[in-house]
């Protein structure tokens, strides 16, 4: 993996077969020599996976899957895919443990699962987690966060190839972002929770939230992450460039 800034775009359940070509200035920005150190990602719908492959190829941009199954053979598990199947594509990513997926009843266990999956595939993976607001109102955020951290990776020995990307599941879709202060912090008691379970190993953390091309002069302050994983104000190239601009100069 990379010491790039990473800017990871969630498209979620958006975009069209008309949207792949939205992408061509975002492809040619990442040419230019400023930008050598933007490593971008997309994340498109699996409908979109291939086409977003073929545009990509060639470039410095890669592509990454919203999500997988565990089991990594073929097997009757209806509208499913397998990472095996998001590896044969091409893309070299995957989300895994979003919380609009936890929400919709993906345990701890089950993103273990998948996890174990993706990295038997060699994909690298985008780790969500975060705390609700009920879990933030009463003061159990930095509990949940090693839950998730402990049970999602259990069994794994190396986070060489994991991303983990801090989405506080109130911050999403909604506008509202920790002050720069208090995202430093939790970011801080995350690296040191991964740290503690893989000693000697370095965390990658990336935070995701409502970032957009506001925020974004604030966010890219902070020194302890190393990325971005932004949903909305990715699916318009205009505003996705305008983030990558404004963090790189
Ligand atoms: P928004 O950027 O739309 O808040 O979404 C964040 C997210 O869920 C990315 O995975």
């Amino acid at each position: 993996m990379t010491n790039k800034i990473l800017f990871i775009a969630n498209w979620k359940m958006f975009g069209d077969l008309n949207s792949v070509k939205s992408i061509q200035s975002v492809i040619n920005l990442s040419k230019k020599k400023n930008y050598k150190n933007a490593k971008i990602i997309y994340c498109p719908p699996y409908t979109l996976l291939n086409n977003f492959v073929i545009k990509t190829r060639k470039t410095n941009l890669d592509v990454g899957a919203q999500n997988c199954h565990y089991e990594i053979n073929n097997g009757p598990f209806t509208g499913s895919i397998s990472s095996t199947m998001i590896k044969k594509l091409g893309a070299k990513y995957v989300i895994i443990g979003h919380s609009e997926n936890r929400s919709n009843g993906e345990t701890n266990n089950l993103i273990n699962k998948k996890i174990h999956s993706a990295i038997l595939n060699n994909l690298n993976v985008i780790f969500c987690i975060g705390e609700n607001l009920f879990e933030k109102k009463n003061k159990k955020t930095n509990k949940i966060l090693k839950k998730q951290i402990g049970m999602g990776l259990k069994k794994i020995k190396k986070i060489d190839k994991i991303i983990f990307a801090y989405e506080p599941v109130w911050s999403i879709g909604t506008g509202k972002v920790l002050k720069n202060k208090e995202l430093i912090k939790q970011v801080i008691i995350i690296k040191n929770i991964i740290e503690n379970k893989f000693k000697n190993q370095k965390a990658k953390i990336i935070y995701g939230g409502s970032v957009n091309n506001q925020n974004i002069n604030n966010l890219k302050q902070i020194n302890e992450i190393n990325g971005f994983l932004i949903g909305g104000a990715s699916q318009n190239s205009k505003k996705f460039i305008d983030i990558i601009k404004k963090t790189i100069n």
